[in-house]
């Protein structure tokens, strides 16, 4: 009998959510999480398929939970390697009893009764009822929730495995979505984050029978009394709209912060990337967001060493981080994934001028978050408290901008406090109690 789990995310916001799913959804049928340091009956890894590294991670960390005398856990392959590898992955590894696609994870309890009887099941279905109909409510709540509100991606970027592991483009109802919104605030929720690998994409009905973008359900969740503020994340540049922008402007609520990935400066590499988008349409659609709401800090995502990427290239992607002077960004070396186009394609980039790339690339964008974080030195704002910092009386919360700011206060997890921000650091800021500066 499995008694206690763990489960064990890596990638990105949507496999985090899934991961508080699962974990409610077992809590549910009696079982319990497993305490730091305890050993659980069963682990559930998570997995990314993004990069090879995060892909051959969930192989190591497989390896990593057999003990020394022959024990093990059950263990449960889920995210987007188990979608992408299937019943390969059970033949790679011995080890892993059960395989199951971010699309399936409500069978969980089905497929580990499976597993306890000796089988080695299976799940990497996309069935088209949604999973989200067979979930227990939220329970696992926290000042900041997620709350999935699209899956899947339709643009096919040549680079990435996200159209093969998480499947077309849905939305989920704007019912649903509501209900679960309000129920996350009743839980003590402050902040929501809307997740879709392109939620920009997002569509749907309201009650009123109007169909709308994220626009229209933007505004519907700011009527949410205790909902204090909304963001969402990933967008495309391709599916942007003027009533998503005009919303910056006009929603208290709607955070000034846009994750909007660019990932190349060059012209010819993103149509190489299929991105639908060149650097000037980009650069004309931040300049739109800033007009709508001037405060507004941009973040990316960027891909060093796309195959044919030179030189000259390169330095394109530089000029457009200059261009736009990201608030934060995330970049990576490219990797060529498997059954993606870009992996077939010739002139893959070497390791050395890859990781020279990178290095340039990262340097230059946190010249880029100091400089955004010290434009704040001086500013009071709003932080919403989210955890305890590691000093005696020390919390870290969140500003509106996504940074994370440091402070001395007894205010508790949840609450939101007026600070005034006194240091600044490429990642994080500094800052004193509000009522304490005056005193
Ligand atoms: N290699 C490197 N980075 C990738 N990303 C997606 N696919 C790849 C790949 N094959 C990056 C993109 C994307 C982010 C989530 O991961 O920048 O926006
Ligand atoms: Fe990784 Fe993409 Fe899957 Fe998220 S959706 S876990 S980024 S492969």
């Amino acid at each position: 009998m499995t008694k206690s789990f763990r489960i064990k995310s890596f990638g990105c916001q949507m496999n985090v959510y899934d991961g508080e799913r699962m974990a409610e959804l077992l809590g549910d049928k009696g079982m319990t999480e497993a305490k730091d340091g305890e050993d659980a009956d069963l682990v559930v890894l998570n997995t990314c398929h993004i990069r090879e590294k995060a892909a051959e991670k969930a192989y190591s960390d497989v390896g990593r939970l057999k003990k020394t005398d022959g024990t093990r856990p059950m263990i449960a392959l889920a995210g987007c390697v188990a979608q992408a590898e299937g019943s390969e992955a059970q033949r790679r590894s011995d080890a892993i009893d059960i395989v199951v696609g971010p699309q399936a994870y409500h069978r969980l309890p089905e497929l580990i009764e499976g597993a306890s009887k000796g089988l080695r099941p299976v799940d990497t279905d996309m069935p088209a009822i949604s999973k989200f109909d067979a979930m227990p409510a939220r329970s696992k709540v926290g000042p900041s929730a997620f709350l999935t509100v699209a899956e899947g991606c339709d643009k096919f970027c040549t680079y990435c495995v996200v159209p093969y592991t998480r499947g077309a483009e849905i939305s989920r109802p704007w019912a649903d979505i509501v209900a679960e919104a309000e129920s996350l605030v009743d839980r003590g929720a402050r902040e929501i984050t809307l997740l879709g690998q392109n939620v920009s994409a997002w569509s749907g009905e309201n009650e009123k029978g109007q169909t709308g973008g994220l626009e229209l359900l933007v505004r519907r969740l700011a009527k949410i009394d205790g909902l204090e503020r909304i963001r969402y994340t990933t967008s495309h540049p391709a599916d942007m709209d003027e009533g998503l922008i005009a919303a910056h402007g006009e929603v208290d609520k709607l955070m000034p912060y846009l994750h909007l990935p660019v990932q190349a400066g060059s012209d010819r590499i993103l149509k190489a990337m299929n991105r639908h988008h060149t650097a000037e349409s980009y650069l004309k659609l931040i300049e739109r967001f800033r007009a709508a709401r001037p405060d507004m800090a941009i973040s990316g995502d960027f891909i060093v060493g796309f195959p044919g990427e030179t030189d000259a290239e390169f330095e394109e992607t530089l000029a457009i981080v200059d261009a736009v002077r990201y608030a934060s960004a995330y970049s990576f070396k490219y990797s060529p994934r498997p059954g993606t186009p870009a992996a077939q394609m010739e002139d893959q980039i070497e390791p050395a001028v890859m990781d020279e790339r990178l290095q340039r690339l990262q340097s230059r964008i946190s010249a880029h978050s100091l400089d955004f974080n010290r434009s704040k030195v001086g500013e009071t704002m709003s932080i919403l408290i989210e955890r305890q910092g590691k000093r005696p009386g020390q919390m870290i919360g969140k500003s509106p901008w996504l940074q994370s700011v440091f402070v001395e206060t007894d205010a508790p997890i949840g609450t939101m406090i007026d600070v005034k921000i006194e240091q600044a650091l490429p990642n994080s800021l500094g800052g004193r109690l509000k009522e304490k500066v005056a005193a």
